[in-house]
C-alpha cells in the first residue's frame, strides 16, 4: 500500500555535491558554491508549492570547518547574499524561517540578518523553512542534554524532554530525507529528528538539481510503505507507540 501524501510534511535536504560539480567543469569548488546557492530559492518554492510544512537544508556543517578558510568564507558570503536576496520573497510567502546551529563566528552582519528575519517571521504559519549552518546532530544533542541537566538538575532526561530542548524545540520528525551528489550517508544531520526518516539519495549534484526532479522524489514518497516498527503499514511512529504500550499492559494482565 502507498502513502497518501497528505502525510509527507517535513522534508530535510543535504545539499551536497557543489565541489564536485564545478570540479567536472574544470571550475573552482567557489563556483559550484555560487551556483548551489542560486538554486536553493526554487527549491523552496516548490516545497511551498507542494504544500509541505517544512523544509530544512543543510547548508554548512560543524565538520565543514575543517575546510580552507577562503571556501568557508564564501559559504559565509553565500549565505548573507540569499538572505538579502530573499528577505522580501519570505515575508511576502509568510514564511517562518530559522538558522540552527552555531553561528558565533560570522560576521556581525549577517547574524542581525538572520535575528531580523527570525523576529519578522516568527509568527508565519506559511513553510517552515530551517536552515542549518555551523550545525552538527550529535552538537545539538548534547547542547539539548546540558541545556536540561542545568535547568532540572538530578533529574532522569525523557524523550520528551529532549525534544524540548532541541535547537527548534519540538521540531516535526523528519518524513522524507533527500541528499544530492549520489553518497549515501547523513553526514551528521538531523540524527534524531531522522530517525524513522524515509531515505532518497540522488546522484545529481546540488547546482543540477531542478524543482521537476524535487517533485518527482516528493512524489516517490507515495509508493513507501512506512511501518514504524509493525507488521503493517502505519501512519505514524505515535500509532505504534501507542500500540506498543497496549501490547505490553495487555501482557502484563
Ligand atoms: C555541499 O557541496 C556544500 C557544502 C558542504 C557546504 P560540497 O562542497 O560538499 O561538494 P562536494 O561534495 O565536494 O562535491
Ligand atoms: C554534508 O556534506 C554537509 C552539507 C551538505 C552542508 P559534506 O560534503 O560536508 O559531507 P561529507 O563530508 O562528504 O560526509
Ligand atoms: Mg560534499
Amino acid at each position: 500500500m502507498g502513502l497518501d501524501l497528505q502525510n509527507l510534511k517535513h522534508v530535510a535536504i543535504i545539499m551536497d555535491g557543489n565541489g564536485r560539480w564545478a570540479g567536472l567543469r574544470s571550475h573552482s569548488r567557489v563556483w559550484g558554491h555560487i551556483r548551489g546557492s542560486d538554486i536553493v530559492s526554487s527549491i523552496v518554492e516548490e516545497a511551498d508549492e507542494f504544500g509541505l510544512k517544512a523544509l530544512t537544508l543543510y547548508a554548512f556543517s560543524t565538520e565543514n570547518w575543517s575546510r580552507p578558510l577562503t571556501e568557508v568564507k564564501v559559504l559565509f558570503k553565500l549565505l548573507k547574499k540569499f538572505l538579502n536576496r530573499e528577505r522580501e520573497r519570505i515575508l511576502k510567502n509568510k514564511i517562518k524561517f530559522k538558522v540552527i546551529g552555531d553561528v558565533s563566528e560570522l560576521p556581525l552582519k549577517t547574524k542581525q540578518l538572520i535575528k531580523d528575519l527570525e523576529r519578522d517571521t516568527r509568527n508565519m504559519e506559511g513553510l517552515e523553512l530551517t536552515f542549518c549552518f555551523g550545525y552538527g546532530a550529535r552538537k545539538e544533542i548534547i547542547d539539548g542534554v546540558n541545556q536540561f541537566i542545568k535547568q532540572n538538575p538530578g533529574k532522569e532526561i525523557t524523550e520528551n524532554d529532549l525534544n524540548d530542548h532541541l535547537y527548534i524545540p519540538k521540531m516535526r520528525d523528519v518524513d522524507l530525507l533527500i541528499r544530492t551528489g549520489g553518497d549515501q550517508r547523513i553526514s551528521n544531520f538531523l540524527l534524531w529528528q531522522a530517525a524513522y526518516a524515509e531515505l532518497y539519495f540522488t546522484p545529481t549534484k546540488w547546482p543540477e538539481f531542478t524543482r521537476l526532479e524535487f517533485r518527482e522524489i516528493l512524489e516517490d514518497f507515495g509508493n513507501r510503505e512506512r511501518r514504524f516498527g509493525q507488521v503493517r503499514a502505519s501512519q505514524s511512529l505515535m500509532e505504534s507507540i501507542e500500540q506498543a504500550q497496549k501490547n505490553k499492559s495487555q501482557l502484563r494482565n
